[in-house]
């Protein structure tokens, strides 16, 4: 097991060399140690813990406070892979609203970088953070903290005119300082695109295998959402007989590019 601390460089650096980022979500230290194990580079304490963990409908009712103690109980395990922790609905709402919610995720939660979900409308924002030495996720297409603005949970991107919105989104994020860019129900072709596009590394989920890396809720691979699992997930779990041998399977997979498949990517 490599023990190097994965930084915002070890992750530009795997982009370069073509080798996929393998993230996950995590939500405890226990899960800390098992992905760890198996070489996970992200570990995303993403705010869908709202539905997988506590239950609720929507990742809408997180709060701040929610996400400060995931981000601590994974904090507490953590050897080397990067802490990426969500900033739950209306937290970011302003630059400086923003500055004091990534201060605790930080300080309180000891996340190493914070993620938001928009696109130009959040640019200020993510200059602000940046500057303020805060490194910043983007996240782009499907947008869960918007779901009732949205109306369902549905791939974003499909028409040219919405296409082009996204990448010009993605390059001005990433201009203002955005180190990471997640793609969320994106069509394949045009998460390559951006992927192509960009100099910060990528990472996707329901975006094709196209990207520089692959992410999903933990709860899906291991066939535990109690929602059924969406298509552009797998469940690994079954037939293995171990989280751990699950968690290994899927970061195999994703470095080999076998995840995800053509039966989990829309065109
Ligand atoms: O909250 C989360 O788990 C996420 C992923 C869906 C990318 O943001």
């Amino acid at each position: 097991m490599n023990t190097k601390p994965v930084t915002l460089s070890t992750l530009a650096a795997l982009k370069q060399g073509g080798e996929r980022i393998v993230a996950l979500t995590c939500y405890d230290a226990s899960f800390c140690r098992l992905l760890e194990e198996a070489g996970v580079h992200v570990l995303l304490v993403g705010d869908s813990l709202g539905m997988v963990i506590q239950g609720q409908d929507t990742t809408v009712p997180v709060t701040l406070d929610d996400m400060v103690y995931h981000s601590a109980c994974v904090a507490r395990a953590r050897r080397q892979a990067l802490i990426l922790v969500d900033m739950p609905f209306l937290t970011y709402a302003t630059p400086d609203l923003a500055l004091a919610s990534a201060g605790r995720l930080m300080r309180e939660g000891g996340a190493q970088m914070v993620k938001l979900e928009g696109g130009a409308p959040f640019v200020e924002t993510v200059r602000r953070l940046t500057a303020n030495g805060v490194p910043v996720c983007a996240h782009l297409g499907l947008l869960p903290q918007s779901i009732h603005r949205l109306g369902g949970y549905r791939y974003q991107g499909r028409d040219r005119a919405s296409a082009l919105a996204m990448l010009e989104d993605a390059v001005a994020l990433q201009d203002a300082g955005a180190g990471l860019l997640v793609l969320e129900c994106v069509p394949a072709e045009l998460a390559r695109e951006i992927a192509c596009a960009l100099r910060i590394p990528v990472i996707g989920i329901g975006a094709g295998n196209g990207c520089d890396g692959q992410v999903l809720v933990l709860h899906d691979l291991l066939g535990l959402n109690p929602r059924g699992a969406p298509r552009f997930s797998k469940d690994f779990l079954t037939g293995r007989g171990s989280l751990g041998a699950a968690v290994a399977a899927y970061a195999e997979a994703v470095r080999s590019g076998d995840f995800p498949g053509p039966e989990q990517t829309a065109y």
